[in-house]
């Protein structure tokens, strides 16, 4: 049995579908089981798990709001860093393992070739600061954990950078995207099968992974083929002139990593997974939505 926590976010949401599709049993809880909240945690595992092995928690839930991060630190750090030593500790007193999700942003991003796992770490921004202690808090307190660091990622449940390109091309004109943010989109249907391809392994190579689709593009390169695609699909009716601009002239309240390209060979060769491009996984996307 998998107990999914953050079971309605944009990743777990794909997650929780493969897991059905498997016929893996699991039970998803979200906001109203506080991971922030250790007595929270411990009260459902007693109720939900009283007759059933848990064997594994995949924990999706986080505080993603890159930019809210700057100014709400404080819940930024409860629910990326403290509740992380909650979720280890539960895991080891119960026996099970820990699938969990980190980020490009615990780099500094100034990299030239794709940052290995066992890379130097240096984030920019509060999101990635905490991101990294809870990472830290994992390794610190489990043995039995997968971090995964992920990057760019899309999918069908949630506000997205492909669905915000979408609306804005069907709104206006023209827009500016940045080119010298340099990274690989990540779809969230293919990281969820990276996560069933682990739980179903007998692989116990604990630790740290990185995962994004393949390829090498700009923010801006990933806009002009959604909107490729999506005039071919019908998806955009309007013109729209997408056109490059810098990050400077973009304000962001957090610092963006402008190399985010991670090296996925550790991952690859692990679980023997084979990673699809970025195109291809963009119009599996662009086709769900029609
Ligand atoms: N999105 C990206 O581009 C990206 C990139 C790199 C890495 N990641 C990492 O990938 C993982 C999944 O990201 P995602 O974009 O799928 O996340 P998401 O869509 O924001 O989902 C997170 C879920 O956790 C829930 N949640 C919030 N606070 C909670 C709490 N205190 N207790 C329990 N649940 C709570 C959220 O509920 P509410 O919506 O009601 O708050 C939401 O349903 C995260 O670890 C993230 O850091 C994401």
């Amino acid at each position: 049995m998998i107990w999914l926590i953050g079971a309605k976010g944009m990743l777990a949401s794909e997650i929780n579908t493969l897991l059905t599709q498997n016929s893996i049993q699991w039970i998803g809880t979200d906001i109203e089981v506080d991971i922030t909240d250790k007595n929270a945690l411990e009260e459902f595992y007693e109720e939900a798990f009283q007759n059933k092995k848990c064997e594994w928690i995949i924990n999706c839930a986080a505080y993603t709001a890159v930019d809210k991060a700057e100014d709400n630190s404080s819940m930024a750090q409860k629910l990326n860093a403290d509740s992380l030593i909650n979720i280890a500790e539960l895991v080891k007193r119960v026996g099970a393992k820990l699938i969990h999700f980190s980020t490009d942003y615990v780099f500094a991003g100034n990299s030239t070739v794709p940052y290995i796992e066992a890379d130097k770490t240096d984030p920019q921004s509060i999101y990635g600061k905490t991101k990294l202690e809870g990472e830290l808090n994992i390794i610190n307190n489990l043995h039995e954990h997968y971090i995964i660091r992920t990057a760019w990622l899309y999918g069908k449940a949630g506000p997205n950078f492909v669905s915000t390109m979408l609306r804005l091309m069907n709104e206006k004109d023209e827009i500016k995207v940045v080119n010298d943010q340099i990274g690989t989109p990540t779809y969230a249907v293919d990281l969820a099968k990276a996560v069933i391809k682990i739980i179903t392994s007998d692989n116990k190579k604990y630790g740290i992974y990185h995962y994004s689709n393949e390829g090498t593009i700009s923010w801006y390169d990933f806009a002009c083929e959604i909107y490729k695609q999506g005039k071919e699909l019908d998806l955009i009716k309007n013109d729209c002139r997408v056109l490059p601009c810098d990050s400077s002239q973009f304000h962001q309240k957090a610092k963006r990593p402008s190399f985010s390209l991670l090296n996925k060979e550790k991952i690859k060769q692990t679980f023997d997974l084979l990673i699809p491009d970025w195109k291809e996984s963009l119009s599996c996307y662009l086709k769900e939505l029609i």
